[in-house]
């Protein structure tokens, strides 16, 4: 009885120390899948970070020798980490051009009166508006769009009540000093800018202020008319800065064949043939609607540019957005579409260098505020994550 309770106390003890072996083997197995897990976690973040840092759109722009911009909004000019980071994150990374928003407009380069308007100085311009975007874009080795010199909106108010009154002498000199004194101070620091912006509606000239004025009034050089004025601001600007391009920049302007796409071409090439304007280039501002980017459409926007570069023009995608409004039925895959065809489409000729998106995530997207019911414009949502749309243009860009 003795030897079987000695046996039976060894076995039941061999017993337990098998079943504690089996559970530290449990144990060991259970912690190595888990570390080896943790670890294969830490490496696709580790990779996603990588690839965060450095594999944007815009290197795959560099290597077609292309550029892929966005804008900065207001808010992130005055504050860089709004957001916590995360605009200022999406425009490092993925874009190598760059324009402000708002900033650059005359109703904050000139906000103050200048002492005499019609002799404007470098004094009167609000230049550190123009360094902090330049040292930001520098930092950054982004090309820098210039946005935008003379443009019917977004003037200052003193200006909005004394230019009515103005002779056609007087626009002329506070327009030449005003774009003389920029374009000099911007001089090797923006790379191309737009002179004129949004100067047509439909078939004819917009008809602003200045409309009566310097269309029924000569100058004392006996100049009359807007072919002669506009022809001038691209001569001033050029006088400033030999070297940086110069754009008319417009919307609904993209498609071939409609009036105000003709009334467009026939504008800038006869102001470049007959008026000699020093013009470079023209900026398909791009704001479109989801249900108006068919292939048809996508299609004759390369028309336009092939057009204008046969004369020898740039046409640049300035301000491309895609908005989607309610009732659309298109999803954001056929967004992602419309996105790719459209920059496969410019990018593929090669007069199209540079491609804006006007916002870099639907945070900061200006459809929010000016189109009801419509939004989901760019390429990140509203929470700075990429969208279908980023990767089409990634896409194409890699199709090259
Ligand atoms: O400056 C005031 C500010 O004082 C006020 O507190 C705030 C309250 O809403 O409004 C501010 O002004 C706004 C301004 O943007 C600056 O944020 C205007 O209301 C708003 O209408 C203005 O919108 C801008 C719009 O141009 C004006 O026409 C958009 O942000 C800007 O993206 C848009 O950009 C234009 C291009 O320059 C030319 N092509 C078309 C494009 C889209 O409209």
């Amino acid at each position: 009885a003795a030897t079987s309770k000695i046996n039976f106390f060894n076995i039941s003890k061999f017993l337990v120390i098998i079943m504690k072996c089996i559970v530290l083997v449990i144990l060991a197995t259970v912690l190595l899948i888990s570390c080896s897990k943790g670890s294969a976690d830490e490496n696709i973040f580790h990779n996603k970070e990588i690839d965060d840092i450095t594999i944007g759109l815009k290197n795959y722009a560099i290597e077609k020798g292309k550029f892929i911009g966005n804008l900065m909004r207001d808010g992130m000019f005055d504050n860089l980490q709004v957001h916590n980071g995360s605009t200022d994150n999406i425009l490092k990374t993925d874009y190598n051009a760059i324009v402000l928003g708002n900033k650059m407009k005359m109703s904050n380069l000139l906000r103050t009166r200048p002492q005499d308007p019609f002799n404007v100085k470098i004094e009167d311009i609000n230049t550190d508006i123009i360094d902090k975007f330049v040292n930001y874009a520098d930092k950054h080795n982004m090309r820098k769009r210039g946005h935008v010199m003379i443009w019917y909106k977004q003037i200052p108010s003193w200006l909005t009540n004394e230019a009515p009154n103005w002779s056609a002498q007087q626009v002329y000199d506070f327009s030449k000093s005003y774009i003389l004194a920029l374009s000099a101070y911007c001089k090797g620091k923006i790379d191309e800018w737009d002179v004129l912006n949004e100067g047509i509606v439909n078939n004819s000239f917009r008809q602003g202020t200045w409309y009566d004025i310097i269309n029924t009034q000569a100058n004392i050089n006996g100049d009359i008319g807007y072919y002669n004025y506009f022809a001038y601001l691209f001569k001033w600007a050029r006088q400033g800065d030999s070297d940086v391009e110069l754009f008319y920049n417009d919307y609904n302007i993209e498609a071939f064949g409609t009036s105000k796409n003709n009334f467009m071409r026939t504008f800038v090439k006869k102001l470049k043939l007959d008026y000699s304007a020093p013009i470079d280039g023209v900026g398909l501002q791009s704001h479109f609607k989801i249900n108006l980017t068919t292939d048809d459409f996508i299609s004759r926007l390369g028309k336009t540019i092939d057009d204008l570069g046969e004369s020898d023009f740039i046409a640049n995608i300035t301000e491309l957005d895609i908005r989607i409004c309610n009732g659309d039925i298109q999803t954001l895959d056929d967004q992602k579409k419309a996105y790719k065809n459209i920059v496969s489409t410019a990018f593929s000729r090669d007069n199209c260098k540079t491609i804006l998106i006007w916002g870099p995530s639907d945070n900061d997207s200006w459809i929010n505020s000016h189109f009801e019911g419509c939004g989901q414009a760019t390429p990140h949502d509203e929470n700075f994550n990429k969208k279908p749309a980023y990767f089409g243009i990634k896409e194409a860009l890699m199709d090259l």
